[in-house]
This record gives structure tokens, C-alpha cells and sequence, in this order.
């Protein structure tokens, strides 16, 4: 009997896995960004090469399925002119907002987003510089304004002593959504206080409008009643 149900839970997620790694017929897009701060200094050690930016940078660009669950690791039908995508033009483009925090080469850090993610949106962005293109044009519309409704507002003050409800950071946020649902989690501290980690911004599949992120993904919000929005400090 326990047998019967391991192998039943192991045939159903090899079905699961194999949808999502072989369709590329994506529902919709996520652009997700991370904290600076939490992402190199409250979280596990990644090794981050100097004090982060005071500001949010690209965690990832994705297509996923109807209820967000990421599509991941399709083929890539051609070879890439690596050098033709990554041009002077498109790298001081992607330097702004996807900065490699880490000793990673930043360019080997784009590659591994086009072959581990983007590669499976092909059907809405037919080559890397397509893809990078439209995580540009993402970043140039939200971008300055979540800077300045985090940041540079009188709203939310990156500050280790100053903590934030779940409500007043979701309502920042949807600020910039036009009020569309958005997920962002936390780095917890303790049952009562945790550092804000990412936020996910959810569109249609060609990633032009905003759309409610799915219940599947907003469940997963930080709900801790004390939000800190850790600041870098040098070392
Ligand atoms: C939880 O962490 C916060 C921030 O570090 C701290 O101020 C608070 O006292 C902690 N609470 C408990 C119950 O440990």
C-alpha cells in the first residue's frame, strides 16, 4: 500500500515535470526582483562582491503555467552568437537592473537565464536579445517606480530598526502594479519579524499587462507582522 502511493506520487510529479519542461506554451510571465541586501547579506551566504545597491535588482524573468509554476529547461533550437547578444548597447542595458551581485560573470549569469528560462517563453520571445529586450522595457516602466515607492518616498524607508506591515508593503507594491495582486516573501527572523527577500510582478504571457498573480503564488506571501527592508551598509 505505501509502496503503491510513493510510486503513484513519483509517476504524477515525472507527469508534472514533464509538461512543464516540454511546453513552451506559457499563461503568463513573471518578472521577479529581488532585495539587494537580503539577497547578499540576511539570507544564506551567496558570497556577494561588494556592499549591494540600495535598491531592488532582477531576480528572474519566467513564463509559467495558469497557476505560476514555472516552465524551465526547454532546448534551445540554436546557437546562440553570444557576443552579437551581449553588445555594448544590451550590456550597459542589462548592467542597470540585473547586475551580478557575485564574483558571476554577469554575461554567464544572462546566458544561464535565456538557457534555464528563457529558452521556454520562445514562443512569445524568439531569441535572447527579444527576451532581454522586454525585460528591459519591463524594468523602465516599474522600475523607477517601485525605487521611489520604496525608497525614495516618505512611504517605505530601507532601515534595519523600521518595520513594516504585510498590508503596507502589499499596498506599496500594487502601487506600481495598477493595483494587480502581487507576491512578494520574506527571509524570516522569528515568528514575529523578517526581512523583505523578493517581489513578483505577473503578466500576460507576452509580459505587456499586468495580471493578479495566481492564488498559488500569492498564498506563498510573507504574512509576518513586522517587515524589515534591510539597508546596506559598508563593511
Ligand atoms: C524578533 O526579531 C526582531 C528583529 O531582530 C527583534 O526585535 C525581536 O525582539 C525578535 N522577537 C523575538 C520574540 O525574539
Amino acid at each position: 500500500m505505501k509502496m503503491n502511493n510513493v510510486s503513484l506520487l513519483f509517476l504524477s510529479h515525472l507527469t508534472l515535470f514533464f509538461i512543464c519542461a516540454c511546453s513552451q506554451n506559457i499563461a503568463q510571465t513573471q518578472f521577479v526582483y529581488k532585495w539587494s541586501e537580503t539577497y547578499c547579506n540576511k539570507d544564506t551566504p551567496v558570497g556577494c562582491k561588494q556592499t549591494p545597491p540600495l535598491k531592488f535588482t532582477l531576480n528572474g524573468f519566467w513564463g509559467t503555467d495558469p497557476n505560476g509554476n514555472i516552465h524551465q529547461g526547454c532546448r534551445d533550437p540554436e546557437t546562440r552568437d553570444w557576443n552579437r547578444v551581449f553588445d555594448t548597447a544590451m550590456v550597459s542595458k542589462l548592467t542597470l537592473f540585473w547586475p551580478s551581485l557575485t564574483r558571476q560573470d554577469p554575461k554567464d549569469m544572462w546566458k544561464e537565464a535565456w538557457n534555464t528560462y528563457g529558452t521556454c517563453t520562445i514562443s512569445r520571445f524568439k531569441t535572447p536579445t527579444q527576451y532581454f529586450n522586454r525585460a528591459s522595457r519591463l524594468d523602465s516602466e516599474i522600475g523607477d517606480l517601485l525605487q521611489s515607492h520604496l525608497i525614495n518616498s516618505n512611504g517605505i524607508v530601507p532601515c534595519d530598526s523600521a518595520t513594516y506591515s504585510n498590508v503596507e508593503i502589499l499596498n506599496s507594491f500594487k502601487q506600481v502594479s495598477n493595483n494587480k495582486d502581487v507576491s512578494f516573501t520574506c527571509k524570516d527572523i522569528n515568528t514575529t519579524h523578517a526581512y523583505l527577500n523578493q517581489v513578483t510582478f505577473c503578466y500576460t504571457n507576452d509580459a505587456k499587462n499586468f495580471v493578479d498573480c495566481p492564488t498559488s503564488v500569492t498564498n506563498k506571501r510573507c504574512r509576518v507582522q513586522n517587515i524589515i527592508v534591510p539597508r546596506p551598509s559598508p563593511p
